[in-house]
This record gives structure tokens, C-alpha cells and sequence, in this order.
């Protein structure tokens, strides 16, 4: 089992969810937060820090958002850690809550 971030995190990148993380389980690419499945202990301290609402645990996922369980675990093994909060995407507020935000996603 493992929590997932999925789309609503594209081009917004609070990054609130990493400062509450126990193992710094965290990969950050351009636009979009990872989680290591291998390293996520489950603690659920993540999911109710992001503003976005983009955490979800794998089990609760929506249908929709399956695919980023996957995605998940392909890019948390080639981006590099973040384990400290910075600043959000300038134009997060703007894209809090978009649909179709995948195919902004930059790897
Ligand atoms: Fe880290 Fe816990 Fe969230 Fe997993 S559930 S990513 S261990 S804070
Ligand atoms: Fe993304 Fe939410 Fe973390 S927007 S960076 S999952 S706080």
C-alpha cells in the first residue's frame, strides 16, 4: 500500500505535503510531486496538508486517477528527492482544481 498524488497537483506544487513526511518519501519534477511507493510507510499525514486535495491513498483512489499510481512509481525513481517546503507554482491558485491537467505534466 502507498498514498499517490495524482492530477490536481500538475502546475500548482504546494509542496506542504513534504514537510509532514516521516521517511522524505518526496521526487519533485517541473510541475508535479511524486511518492515512492517502496518508501511510503503509510503514515497519512500527507493527504489532509495538501491544499490541492491531490493526495489520495491507493485505495481510495478515484477511478479517474488510477493511472497516476503508475506514474508514480516510474518518476519517483528518475527525479530527485525534496524533503524542505518551497514555494508554490506561481500560478497554482489559477490551476487549483482544472480537469485535464495531465498533459501539462513536464517529466
Ligand atoms: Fe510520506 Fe506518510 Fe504521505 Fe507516505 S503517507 S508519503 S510516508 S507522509
Ligand atoms: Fe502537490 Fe499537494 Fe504536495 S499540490 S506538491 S501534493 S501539497
Amino acid at each position: 500500500m502507498t498514498f499517490v498524488v495524482t492530477e490536481n497537483c500538475i502546475r500548482c506544487k504546494y509542496t506542504d505535503c513534504v514537510e509532514v513526511c516521516p521517511v522524505d518519501c518526496f521526487y519533485e519534477g517541473p510541475n508535479f510531486l511524486v511518492i515512492h511507493p517502496d518508501e511510503c510507510i503509510d503514515c497519512a499525514l500527507c493527504e489532509p496538508e495538501c491544499p490541492a486535495e491531490a493526495i489520495y491513498s491507493e485505495d481510495e483512489l478515484p477511478d479517474d486517477q488510477k493511472a497516476f499510481i503508475e506514474l508514480n512509481a516510474e518518476l519517483s525513481e528518475v527525479w530527485p528527492n525534496i524533503s524542505e517546503k518551497k514555494d508554490p507554482l506561481p500560478d497554482a491558485e489559477e490551476w487549483d482544481g482544472k480537469t485535464d491537467k495531465l498533459q501539462h505534466l513536464e517529466r
